[in-house]
């Protein structure tokens, strides 16, 4: 193993993670996580892939002037155009790098790329000298590596770095690989590809087989210095491999992994995967490790018992480690705009002004009917309030008809582009007919797939969270919304997922190049 003890967090939420369907994040949503990224101490955010959308290259951007200290990086496929665009969008980035990739496996050279192999290794050549114009560190991935032939592999690699990469990413694009056979892989290349012990290999994992994480840890143990992740787990299909699980096994299991260790500040792994949840609208599974509601509930007598003896005995590791916070009150009716800041600003959020503003209102009315104000209600203040901004549609005032004996009725008023309209719609309960109301006035086509609602905390005052997908012409999106009142919370959920519709419609005209 080699004697460099650190590892690499290269995240790729906003890029891999964000091609999950439903992930889609507006510009201002990804550059509050990228902030937290850095504050969570990742070494490497892969942005976006500039070439993608207007929207990807506005946001690599955005990204690459708002951070001090992380690695900002761009996706590009080896064409030209890609390369440029990816520089381009780079050009403010304290440290920045171009992370180029193309397929090497036999399947998708004929499939898909309909190239020989020579012509690939021109592609490699070519594309990391031009990407090396515009900054001084270059990765090159060697898509569908685990289906690859290894000695071709070892050609490609050897391309790439001879053209003057220095990071290596050996992906296991559509989670086919093993924890042995992964290992061997590593191990191999860094045997045959020349002047390795200078190089960084990378290891990128699918979760379709469940073994993304256990895959990971193989390529580590075998000499991969650097791990693409995301928070939670998020990407295509099954996800990528889970951030959090990564760090967290690398620091319990220090004496199983030699001391290697990454740069992560552990304690901002919780908050960072409450604040993508409640960004994106997607919850965490409830026993997902580490970070999931119940990683670190004992239900059992027999474990209570023993965690009330010595924490020791069923907990490997605590969650104050993680930074999950105790159930404690937060905020109160009485605090005013400073603590309201200064909480958030702990939290990991830094709101533009009028953000700002628009959720300090939504925390005085949600505290006027809510005696205690926790953590998860703040987060969804927060989102709510960030999420609107791109908006055309805003939900006004609301009444709503319902009962045993009343047919379901709603009055909808909506600030269409600042003009208050209104619609009267029944249904089939309360909030089927909100909706039809807001689908009337909005105009859209799109198709209510999911609706699912949950208390966002415990009692009888708790904040009730809506989320709902909705799908037209291919494009899924999700919307979330909270109040006191459930069909309120309803209401804002359609609302903004229609806004995120009309958002993806204009900004992202087709949606990312698939197959990556
Ligand atoms: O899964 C994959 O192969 C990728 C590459 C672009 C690194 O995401
Ligand atoms: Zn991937």
């Amino acid at each position: 193993m080699s004697d460099d003890k650190h590892i690499r967090i290269f995240d790729t939420t906003l890029r891999d993670g964000e091609q999950a369907p439903g992930c889609s994040m507006n510009l201002n949503e990804k550059v509050t996580l990228a902030r937290q990224l850095e504050r969570l101490g990742v070494d490497i955010i892969e942005a976006g892939f500039a070439i993608a959308s207007d929207g990807d290259f506005a946001s690599v951007q955005a990204i690459a002037g708002a951070l001090e200290q992380a690695r900002v990086c761009s996706l590009a496929r080896t064409a030209d155009a890609d390369i440029t665009r990816a520089g381009q969008a780079l050009e403010q980035a304290r440290h920045s790098r171009i992370h180029t990739f193309i397929a090497t496996s036999d399947i998708h050279l004929e499939h898909k790329l309909k190239m020989g192999r020579e012509q690939v290794l021109e592609e490699v050549d070519r594309a990391v000298r031009q990407a090396l114009q515009y900054t001084d560190d270059v990765e090159f991935s060697a898509e569908d590596a685990t289906r690859s032939d290894w000695d071709y592999l070892v050609q490609v690699f050897t391309c790439a770095v001879k053209a003057g990469a220095t990071t290596l990413n050996v992906p296991d694009t559509v989670g086919y690989t093993t924890p042995v056979e992964y290992h061997d892989l590593i191990r191999y290349l860094r045997e045959h590809i020349a002047g390795s012990e200078n190089l960084i290999f990378s290891l990128h994992c699918h979760n379709d087989l469940g073994l993304a994480t256990a895959n990971s840890l193989a390529a580590i143990e075998a000499g991969a210095r650097q791990v693409e992740c995301t928070v939670n787990g998020i990407g295509e299909r099954a996800g990528n491999t889970a951030m959090e699980e990564v760090v967290m096994a690398l620091k319990v299991r220090q004496d199983a992994f030699d001391g290697l260790d990454t740069k992560i500040r552990t304690t901002e792994i919780y908050p960072t995967s409450r604040m993508l949840s409640s960004i994106v609208g997607f919850p965490v599974q409830p026993n997902k490790a580490i970070v999931g509601d119940n990683a670190f509930a004992h239900e059992a007598g027999i474990h209570q018992d023993g965690v009330l003896k010595a924490a020791i005995t069923y907990e490997i590791m605590t969650p104050q480690s993680i930074g999950r916070p105790s159930n404690e009150l937060v905020l109160g009716k009485h605090s005013g705009r400073h603590a309201f800041r200064d909480r958030l600003t702990e939290m990991g959020y830094e709101l533009a002004d009028e953000d700002f503003q628009r959720a300090f209102r939504r925390f005085k009315a949600l505290a006027d009917k809510k005696k205690s104000i926790y953590h998860e209600d703040l987060e969804s203040i927060v989102s709510t309030s960030v999420s609107v901004d791109d908006g055309r549609f805003r939900l006004g005032n609301l009444v709503i008809q319902s009962g045993t004996f009343a047919t379901p009725n709603a009055t909808v008023e909506l600030l269409i582009a600042g003009e208050p309209k209104k619609a009267t719609a029944q249904g089939d309960g309360p909030v089927d007919a909100v909706f039809k109301a807001i689908t009337e006035l909005t105009e859209t086509k799109a198709e209510l797939l999911q609706y699912q609602v949950k208390a966002i905390t415990g009692g009888m005052d708790a904040q009730g969270e809506v989320t709902v997908t909705i799908t037209e012409d291919g494009r899924r999106v999700i919307g979330h919304g909270a109040h006191t009142d459930i069909i309120v919370a309803s209401g804002r959920a359609y609302v903004t997922a229609i806004n995120r519709l009309e958002a993806q419609k204009t900004h992202r005209p087709q949606p990312p190049p698939r197959g990556i």
